[in-house]
């Protein structure tokens, strides 16, 4: 199995809405087991296609986080809202393109959400709990939107300066 390397914010590609997925190619059947592996090597809970340069709409998340609980990988093609919660929760999010920076997100606490599996078919679930702050993260993703869009503008500025510090010291090793 092979890993693809995480796009680091700030990245215009992390600023674009993604297309939708017009056909289950093997090409990107292959994208997202590479996508689970990125995600869990990481680690992470969930992983979007523009954080590995994949303009497509295609995410992937597990939020089983017990270790001795059995996975349940996840790949989520052209997902779709249909409902939200009246209820919010808050959750301190994190991202893999935005490392080590954490702040408290408040979404919807309970969505259900419609999309289209790998094996061509669509599928529909209510998320709860993590699941759901995970769904609604990475469908905003698809739509050139980060955690850090939440925040005041002072705290995004403070991030995303870190942010281009670290690329620029990875860019010199
Ligand atoms: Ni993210």
């Amino acid at each position: 199995m092979t890993t693809r390397p995480i796009l680091i914010h700030p990245d215009p590609r992390l600023k674009k809405r993604c297309d939708p997925v017009t056909e289950v190619t093997e090409e990107l059947r292959l994208a997202a087991a590479e996508m689970l592996e990125t995600m869990y090597d990481a680690p992470g809970v969930g992983l979007a296609g523009p954080q590995v340069g994949l303009m497509k709409r295609i995410l992937v998340m597990d939020c089983v986080k017990d270790p001795e609980a059995t996975p349940r990988p996840m790949v989520l093609m052209n997902p779709e809202i249909t409902w939200t919660s009246e209820t919010l929760n808050t959750y301190e999010e994190g991202c893999l393109s935005i490392p080590d920076q954490y702040a408290d997100v408040s979404r919807p606490a309970e969505v259900r959400v419609r999309w289209l599996g790998l094996d061509g078919r669509e599928a529909e679930e209510h998320f709860t709990d993590l699941w759901a702050t995970c769904v609604q993260h990475e469908i905003d993703h698809l739509n050139g939107k980060l955690f850090i869009d939440y925040l005041t503008p002072l705290k995004r500025q403070l991030i995303t300066r870190k942010m281009e510090k670290l690329k620029r010291e990875r860019a010199r090793l």
